[in-house]
């Protein structure tokens, strides 16, 4: 069911189909299965549903620049970049998960497809980024992109681990510099406990007022992954707010 979800999904967004992508199982994930020949697992099929979600609007031709913060483990990239080689992709992220990062990408694309991150700290601007890779980068050299022009910006269940002046202060560094930003998060903040969590909650809302005017929310909808919604309790929706000045 959550296969044909996914197929279903891409179908209505013509985007790339997922009977010719494949999971890697590097890792060796525990809910691998096939379907048709073809490697596939539930995060495999939610990213793919991101990555339709998201089509329908970017209309993707494979040379664009990605800016994504919290990239994770890379799943959204590995994704991406198994549909569209040519595609440059800067991740931004704490130094652990950038490093799980690193590992997980140059094993399920190869070392040839990222320029790790020794590199990229070393890195005082962007010129002559290598077109086509991935760079990886520390969130604190985010200041980088400061007039640094790009199509996309990407953050998913990431904001809403951060205190909103974090949010926004991510976003005074790129406001106005790219054409689409694509967001999935807690509508109403991020599940908190006395424990961890959020002192303030980001919600809906702030989200469009950080962007600014120059940015005009495009479509929101309930996030689902292949196979339910996203959170039983956290209510996430997913969004893509277009620049209106380009
Ligand atoms: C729940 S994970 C989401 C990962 C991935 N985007 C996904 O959709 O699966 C949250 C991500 O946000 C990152 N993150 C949390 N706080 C951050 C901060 N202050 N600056 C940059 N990244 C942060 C984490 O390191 C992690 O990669």
């Amino acid at each position: 069911m959550a296969y044909k979800y996914a197929d279903s999904q891409g179908q209505l967004a013509d985007a790339y189909p997922i009977n010719k992508l494949e999971a890697s199982d590097f890792g060796k994930p525990q809910d691998l299965f096939s379907v048709h020949g073809k490697k596939y697992t539930m995060k495999f099929l939610s990213f793919y549903v991101r990555y339709s979600f998201a089509h329908k609007f970017f209309k993707l031709r494979g040379d664009e620049t990605i800016i994504e913060l919290g990239s994770g483990s890379g799943f959204q990239v590995e994704l991406l970049k198994k549909i569209y080689p040519d595609l440059t992709i800067l991740c931004f992220d704490l130094p652990a998960q950038l490093y799980l990062c690193e590992k997980y990408l140059t094993n399920v694309l190869g070392e040839n497809a990222v320029v790790g991150s020794e590199k990229g700290l070393e890195r005082t601007d962007l010129h002559n980024l290598e077109k086509g890779k991935i760079h990886l980068f520390g969130n604190w050299q985010f200041p980088l992109l400061a007039n640094f022009k790009f199509d996309i910006f990407w953050n998913a269940a990431s904001f809403g681990e951060m205190e909103p002046e974090i949010v926004a202060n991510y976003l005074s560094y790129i406001k106005g510099n790219f054409t689409w930003a694509y967001l999935m998060q807690a509508r109403n903040g991020k599940e908190s406990s006395a424990e961890s969590g959020v002192v303030k909650p980001i919600l809906f809302a702030d989200y469009s007022r950080m962007l600014g005017q120059s940015y005009s929310l495009v479509c929101e909808e309930d996030a689902y992954d292949a196979h339910r919604r996203v959170s039983q309790t956290g209510g996430y929706f997913q969004a893509v707010w277009q620049n209106s000045a380009k």
